[in-house]
């Protein structure tokens, strides 16, 4: 995929970023802007166990990318006073992995497994059992000789994260006891995870500067964050560093990013459904074969917000544009213009 400053995932950054992420991630609930029934929830789970001297319930948090999935987990692993151990699921290639991970936890600690969708089926079906009662049956050596054996493992917690429950084996998702999904952020709650980061990385914004940004960082804070940073340089370089309502609007347009945060990639997507398909609907094999893009990042990165905020929707017959999109890009849709006529 392209470099996108808009793309939401985290895996392909360098690691400046990753350490940037980690440094305004927040610690506890406290700090944690947004996501309100989600950290209802979750805290009265937390609380409840804690009161029972039991560990955490598994935990399976899914949703695009960008929102706090990681996040979450280190601040469930804070308020349990619970370590935690961050793995995922292309890491764990063979059961023996996955053994050795689970015999090196303690009672109470937490395991993190990224994109956990992406487990190999030997090794999930081996989690299953542990996940279920805490035991791990392996198997030793091959042929004749193999045998099977069976391990008593310490009562951990896992939480797992994925952008995708639908390609999550429904055995394995059975055995997670909570299931959230983790919903785009309001403009508001971005404009104070924005005004957060600026504190904490003392970058002097104005008000109305964060709202701009708010607006155009696809209600994510993976993608508010980098925003910031960006605009920051440019304030550095073409001002005197203070981010206000000049210095953003240029930053943006530099770095080509419209008022509702799409980018060229996104207009090209919405522009391929209305020159060739008329708005559609086309199916997902289409889309990706006129975009050149793969369908899963099409289904991961561009959907959820392109449908989010009404540009896009999803009908069994295929993708297709609302009246908003043709708007947004200036354009007539052909079902404008026949009221037109009417
Ligand atoms: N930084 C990234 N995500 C955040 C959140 N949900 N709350 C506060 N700061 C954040």
């Amino acid at each position: 995929m392209i470099d996108r400053i808009v793309n939401a995932n985290a895996s392909d950054e360098e690691p400046q970023e990753v350490e940037l992420e980690a440094t305004l991630r927040p610690r506890d609930f406290k700090n944690y802007i947004g996501q309100e029934r989600l950290k209802q929830n979750i805290q009265l789970a937390i609380t409840a166990a804690k009161k029972r001297g039991e560990p955490l319930d598994h935990v399976l948090l899914h949703g695009p990318p960008g929102l706090g999935k990681t996040t979450m987990a280190s601040v469930i692993a804070h308020e349990m006073g619970a370590q935690i151990r961050i793995t995922s699921g292309p890491a764990i290639e063979r059961a023996g992995d996955l053994a050795s991970l689970l015999t090196n936890l303690e009672n109470g600690d937490i395991l993190f497994i990224d994109e956990i969708h992406r487990l190999n089926r030997n090794v999930e079906e081996v989690l299953y059992s542990a996940m279920e009662d805490f035991q791990l049956d392996i198997m030793i050596g091959k042929g004749p000789s193999a045998r099977s054996l069976r391990l008593d493992l310490p009562k951990f917690t896992i939480i797992g994260a994925t952008t995708r429950t639908g390609s999550l084996a429904a055995p394995l998702r059975d055995r997670f006891g909570m299931i959230h999904r983790l919903d785009f952020y309001t403009p508001e709650e971005i404009e104070q995870i924005l005004m957060r980061a600026a504190h904490i990385l003392n970058v002097a914004i104005d008000n109305v500067a964060a709202q701009t940004l708010a607006k155009r960082a696809r209600l994510t804070p993976r993608i508010a964050n980098r925003l910031l940073k960006r605009v920051r340089d440019y304030a550095d370089v073409n001002g005197d560093g203070m981010i206000n309502e000049t210095t953003s609007r240029q930053a943006l347009k530099l770095l080509d990013i419209d008022e509702l945060g799409l980018d060229s990639a996104d207009r090209s997507l919405l522009l391929a459904i209305m020159d060739n398909y008329d708005g559609g609907p086309v199916g997902l094999d289409t889309l990706a074969a006129l975009t050149a893009e793969e369908r899963g990042t099409i289904e991961e990165f561009y959907e959820p917000y392109l449908m989010q905020i009404g540009l896009l929707e999803r009908t069994p017959k295929g993708r297709k544009l609302t009246p908003k999109a043709y708007r947004h890009l200036g354009r007539t849709s052909s079902q404008d213009s026949q009221a037109a006529l009417l």
